[in-house]
C-alpha cells in the first residue's frame, strides 16, 4: 500500500480498564499533529465515554443531540453526529495547538447501551466505516472490551464486498499482567475469538493475524531510578516477574515480533484520562517518555514495513 492509503484502526481488548482508549486517543492526536486527517468513533457502546478523554464536556458520557452512533447504527439517525475536537475541546492547549491539526469525533450517545449485530446494523457499520475511509487518512474505532457486539459488527463489517481491500489493523491492548496476557491470547486464539470468528466469516486466518498486533499498556520500570533509595530485593523480584511476563508472552504468541509498543506507567494517565500534550511534558507535568511512546505508537501503526508478514509467530 502507498503511504497514504487510508487505515481502519480497530482497537481492541479482551478485558475492560487496559487503556486502550487513553492511549487510542493519545495515538490518534500523534498522528493528526504529523498532519494526517484522523477521525474516533466511539464503539464502546455499554459505556461511550469518548468525549471525556477529549475533554468536550456536554458530551462527556455520549451526546444528548440524539444522533449520536448508538442511533445511527441502529437505524434511528440516518446521519451520525461529528465533530470537530479542536473547536468543541475545552482545553486550552487543544484549541490553540502549537500544531495545526484535524481530528474528529463520533461519539455515541448519552445513555445508549449494547446491542446485537444484526444484518442491519451491520449494514450501516460498513456505511460508516465505507465514509470514513473515504474522509479520514486513519480512522479510530474503539471497541467495548472482551468478545462484544461491537466486536461482532466490525468484524463482520469489515468481510462485506465493500469494505474488501480496505486496510485494517487489530490492536489489542493489554496490561503487563498473567491475567491480562492470557486473556489477551484467549481474546485473538481462544474459543469465539477474533481468529475463530473471522474464519467463520470468510477471513484468511493467517492475513488476520497479520494485521494483528498487541499493544503492552502502563507497563512499570525495571530499572532502578540513579541515586533512588528502593531496597535491592524488591527490583531484583520485579526483573524476575519482568522475565517470566515476557516468557508467558512468548509462549502465548505475544512476543517482541507482534508487538507493537509498549507505553510506561504515566502519572498523569493514573490520575486523569486524557491527551498528552508536549506542553504537558515542556511543564514537566507528564514525562517525556510517555510522549515518546505514544509518538512511537503512532509511527509503527503507519509504518508499512512493521505490518508485513514474516510468518514468524
Ligand atoms: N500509561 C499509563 N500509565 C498510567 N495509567 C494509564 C496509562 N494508560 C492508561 N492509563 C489509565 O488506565 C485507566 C484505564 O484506561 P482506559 O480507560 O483507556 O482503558 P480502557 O481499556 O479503554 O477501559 P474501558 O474498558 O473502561 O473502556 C485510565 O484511568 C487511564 O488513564
Ligand atoms: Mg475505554
Amino acid at each position: 500500500m502507498g503511504d497514504r492509503d487510508p487505515i481502519l484502526v480497530f482497537s481492541t481488548s479482551d478485558k475492560g480498564g487496559t487503556g486502550r482508549s487513553v492511549t487510542s486517543c493519545n495515538i490518534a492526536y500523534r498522528l493528526s499533529i504529523q498532519g494526517r486527517n484522523v477521525a474516533y468513533l466511539d464503539f464502546d457502546f455499554g459505556s461511550p465515554t469518548a468525549g471525556a478523554l477529549f475533554e468536550i464536556d456536554r458530551m462527556d458520557r455520549g451526546t444528548t443531540e440524539g444522533n449520536g452512533l448508538h442511533r445511527f447504527l441502529t437505524g434511528k439517525k440516518s446521519i451520525p453526529a461529528q465533530y470537530d475536537i479542536r473547536s468543541e475541546t475545552k482545553r486550552t492547549d487543544l484549541r490553540a495547538p502549537r500544531h495545526p491539526y484535524r481530528l474528529t469525533l463520533y461519539p455515541g450517545d448519552r445513555g445508549g447501551g449494547e446491542f446485537g449485530a444484526t444484518t442491519d446494523v451491520v449494514k450501516r457499520c460498513v456505511d460508516i466505516l465505507v465514509i470514513c475511509k473515504q474522509e479520514f487518512d486513519v480512522t479510530f474505532i474503539d471497541l467495548s472490551a472482551g468478545r462484544s457486539a461491537a466486536l461482532e459488527i466490525v468484524l463482520s463489517a469489515m468481510a462485506a464486498t465493500q469494505l474488501r481491500g480496505a486496510v485494517a489493523r487489530w490492536l489489542v491492548f493489554h496490561r503487563w499482567t498473567r491475567q491480562h496476557i492470557l486473556a489477551a491470547n484467549g481474546l485473538v486464539h481462544g474459543p469465539n475469538g477474533l481468529l475463530e470468528n473471522g474464519a467463520k466469516l470468510g477471513y484468511d486466518p493467517g492475513r488476520l493475524l497479520d494485521s494483528m498486533r498487541y499493544v503492552r499498556t502502563a507497563v512499570p520500570s525495571t530499572s532502578e531510578a540513579p541515586g533512588a533509595k528502593g531496597s535491592g530485593p524488591q527490583w531484583a523480584w520485579l526483573r524476575k516477574q519482568n522475565e517470566a511476563l515476557d516468557q508467558l508472552a512468548q509462549a502465548n504468541q505475544m512476543g517482541t515480533s507482534v508487538t507493537l509498543g509498549t507505553t510506561p506507567v504515566e502519572p498523569v494517565l493514573q490520575w486523569r484520562e486524557q491527551v498528552i500534550l508536549d506542553a504537558d511534558v515542556d511543564a514537566k507535568i507528564a514525562n517525556q517518555e510517555t510522549v515518546r511512546a505514544f509518538a512511537a505508537l503512532a509511527d509503527e501503526l503507519v509504518n508499512d514495513d512493521t505490518w508485513t508478514w514474516e510468518g514468524d509467530f
